[in-house]
């Protein structure tokens, strides 16, 4: 009934975190201001949600090409970046995807639901990216896809801008260059887009993950190609009209991102000074760092009801390493604090 390698998976696990310090799921900190909920309000209870989403979303994603100076038809929207990341490997050639490792899971699990080998390329010991041990890798497997979190989850650098150049001129399958971070991120990547070149990018970091809403920007011919792999009406008529809401109100979010990257510095230098943390340095809005024992950190940490990420069970380079999102003042006061007892 089920196939089997199916039935041999995992689901994808999110742990209950009911009444804990949420610092597990890269999630902006911050709520709403006031005036802006009351107008939001408003304007989604206009929404006739007896009727279909706009199937196109013409205005919406001319919103987002305006944003990147970028055509309309230069843009596909997905129920979250995820969502784009199957479409791409639904669409793409049939091949080997080549990500390297550690990076973002989905990429890995979504090309087992669509039975893609994944040729995996490890990374150097700092989190630094060979390209051409990258391009050795796709040549020698004829891969079809490379996908490139930029900056990358969960070790929170970015690869330089050689690399990442190097790979998107040479590799001639299609390149997904993953900028779910970019709101904290020194650079982008855009300039590079090309017919075999992409730009994904996601609104979960910046502020709007109940939301579900991300996109990929890159040559017109190849996205009207991967809209027709889109499911029609994949982004909701409320999705739709609080995007078109928030995009006009930008500065709120780039507000709060800005804040993020201060309180990011701030815990960076907060963690250095502990003798027994090795911290990583990060362009995203989570850090990643190593301990003697990160089971025991992670779980005197949630019995003082703060949640992080528990890297250490993927092992090699991950070992002993867990991954904070980075909160507000006074959460990251309350890691901070937390941190002193348990790692005295
Ligand atoms: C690198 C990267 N890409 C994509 C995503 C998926 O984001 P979403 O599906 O919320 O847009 C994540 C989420 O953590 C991520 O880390």
């Amino acid at each position: 009934m089920i196939r089997k390698d199916i039935r041999a998976l995992a689901a994808y696990h999110v742990p209950d975190s009911t009444g804990m310090l949420k610092l597990d799921a890269m999630e902006n900190p911050f709520t709403l201001p006031d005036d802006l909920r009351e107008k939001w309000a408003s304007i989604l209870s206009q929404v006739e949600i007896n009727r279909y989403p706009d199937a196109d979303m013409v205005n919406l994603r001319g919103l987002i090409a305006e944003q990147e100076g970028l055509q309309a038809d230069q843009v596909l929207l997905g129920n979250g970046s995820d969502e784009i990341i199957q479409m791409l490997l639904m669409a793409c050639d049939a091949g080997v995807c080549v990500t390297p490792t550690p990076t973002f899971v989905m990429y890995e699990m979504i090309s087992r639901w669509l039975k893609r080998s994944v040729a995996p390329v490890p990374l150097n010991d700092d989190f630094s990216l060979d390209a051409d041990k990258f391009l050795e890798v796709c040549s020698r497997e004829n891969a079809a896809i490379a996908f490139l979190a930029c900056p990358n989850n969960p070790t929170g650098n970015l690869w330089s801008e050689e690399t990442i150049r190097h790979i998107a001129k040479d590799f001639k399958g299609l390149v997904v260059i993953d900028e779910a971070y970019a709101p904290f991120s020194a650079r982008t990547h855009t300039s590079l887009i090309a017919p075999n070149v992409l730009v994904l990018r996601t609104f979960s970091k910046l502020g709007w993950a109940g939301l579900r809403l991300g996109y990929l920007l890159g040559d017109a011919t190849v996205i009207a190609d991967l809209n027709k792999v889109r499911m029609p009406y994949n982004i909701n008529s409320l999705t739709q009209a609080s995007a078109q809401f928030f995009l006009q109100h930008s500065e709120v979010f780039e507000n709060q991102a800005q804040i993020i990257c201060e309180q990011r510095t701030r815990l960076q230098q907060a963690l250095s000074k502990h003798p027994n943390i090795e911290v990583f340095p990060s362009q995203a809005n989570f850090i990643l760092i190593r301990v003697h024992d990160a089971d025991a950190v992670f779980e005197g940490l949630k019995q003082r009801n703060i949640l992080i990420k528990n890297m250490h069970g993927q092992g090699g380079l991950l070992s002993h390493c867990v991954r904070i999102t980075v909160g507000s003042k006074d959460e990251n006061d309350a890691l901070l604090a937390a941190l002193e007892e348990i790692l005295i």
